[in-house]
């Protein structure tokens, strides 16, 4: 029987040819929100690698909505354009879907990139003014958000739902609504971040699930829209597992194809136990109380620690972030390691080890 990890998956219109995702990864390296070079080298080198669904890094849906200037957005005909060009080169190196996760970051913008520090920017670095659902900084000494009125709510809406747009005609082939670590979205689900007196504070998952729906609604149909979610906040009075659970149902019943559990980011007040697939609980637990598709992540680095997740029951599908980076081949060497077939490129053919044992002859 082929692993569970190799047998395809799929979500509306589209096939993942195997569960292991390529988890989304920034890579601070775009410019004026345009992918580049960078991005076409290290997407399709990952692409390459058998992925069953990459997953483009957090990308702003205004310019206001990156964390960095140098991170991605889809806000332009020149961000679109970027994107469009990236995924006619990975249509050539794999026939695995492509995803894009499309973000805001609210409080958490308009800082530097990490090996820069990760600090907030100065004025003469392009500061901008952060917004979020209350006006409370991410730490102290950083300039306070301002609480996002009913227009910029309106505004919001429109630039998730224009990059949605704009993704499908990019090519994507999946949406993933980043709605965890603490970025805009995240804040308007935790009480710690939330304090608004109107509808919006009252109902907190309420402005989340009006972006899903502008994204739902200009997204082609036969295509999966996802979300990424933090399970918990990992600080006392802060989101917990319960109110993750309630999200991810309102989410399906607005038409979310999967959930992509993860955890924290909201504050540095976080108290994270990690260790090996040391989120994976969450996604179990989401997964028994919805029914729901999710995606495990988080510290999974060996095949057989994947497989036994999928074939507990406690997910669908596994995603990867830092293991990748580090062996951009670690499907190839799993399906070695579970006896599953994988087809590599045609001219990478030779180096499967089953083929190795024959004599190599050179051809002149
Ligand atoms: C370089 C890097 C960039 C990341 N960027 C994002 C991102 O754009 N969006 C996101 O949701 N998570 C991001 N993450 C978190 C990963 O997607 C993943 O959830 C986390 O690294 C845990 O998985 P791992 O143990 O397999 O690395 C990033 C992680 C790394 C290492």
């Amino acid at each position: 029987m082929t692993a569970r990890l190799f047998r395809p998956l799929l979500l509306r219109g589209m096939r993942m040819p195997n569960r292991i995702a390529v988890a989304p990864m920034c890579q601070y390296s775009a410019q004026a929100g345009v992918p580049g070079d960078w991005h076409l080298m290290h997407l399709g080198h990952l692409a390459l690698g058998g992925a069953g669904l990459v997953i483009v890094e957090a990308t702003g849906v205004e310019p206001e909505g990156r964390i960095t200037p140098a991170c991605t957005g889809l806000y332009s005909d020149e961000c679109e354009a970027g994107f469009a060009r990236i995924l006619a080169f990975l249509r050539t190196v794999t026939a695995a879907p492509v995803a894009i996760q499309l973000s805001h970051s609210g409080r958490k913008g308009s800082t530097r990139p990490p090996w820069e520090g990760g600090g907030p920017l100065g004025e003469a670095e392009g500061a901008w003014q952060t917004e979020a659902p209350s006006p409370l900084p991410y730490l102290p000494g950083w300039q306070p958000p301002r609480a996002l009125d009913e227009a910029g709510l309106s505004r919001i809406r429109a630039a998730f739902a224009d990059a949605a747009t704009r993704a499908a005609r990019a090519g994507f082939d999946m949406i993933e609504l980043h709605c965890a670590h603490g970025y805009l979205i995240h804040q308007f689900l935790s009480p710690l971040t939330n304090r608004r007196p109107d509808a919006w504070g009252r109902d907190r998952m309420r402005f989340p699930l009006e972006l899903f729906a502008a994204v739902r609604a200009a997204f082609p149909a036969d295509r999966p829209v996802t979300a990424r979610i933090s399970a918990t906040d990992w600080i006392e009075g802060g989101a917990t597992l319960a109110d993750a659970i309630r999200f991810a149902h309102a989410l399906r019943e607005a038409g979310c194809d999967m959930v992509h559990v993860t955890s924290g980011g909201l504050s540095q007040d976080q108290r994270i136990t990690t260790g090996p697939g040391y989120q994976t609980g969450f996604a179990a637990a989401i997964r028994a109380a919805t029914g729901m598709p999710v995606m495990a992540v988080g510290q999974i680095t060996e095949p057989v620690q994947a497989e036994t997740i999928l074939a507990s029951g406690q997910a669908d599908a596994v995603a990867l972030a830092r293991a990748m980076l580090w062996d951009p081949r670690w499907v190839w060497k799993a399906a070695l390691a579970l006896d599953a077939e994988i087809a590599l490129p045609p001219p990478y053919a030779r180096a499967n080890p089953a083929l190795r044992a024959r004599p190599f002859v050179t051809r002149s």
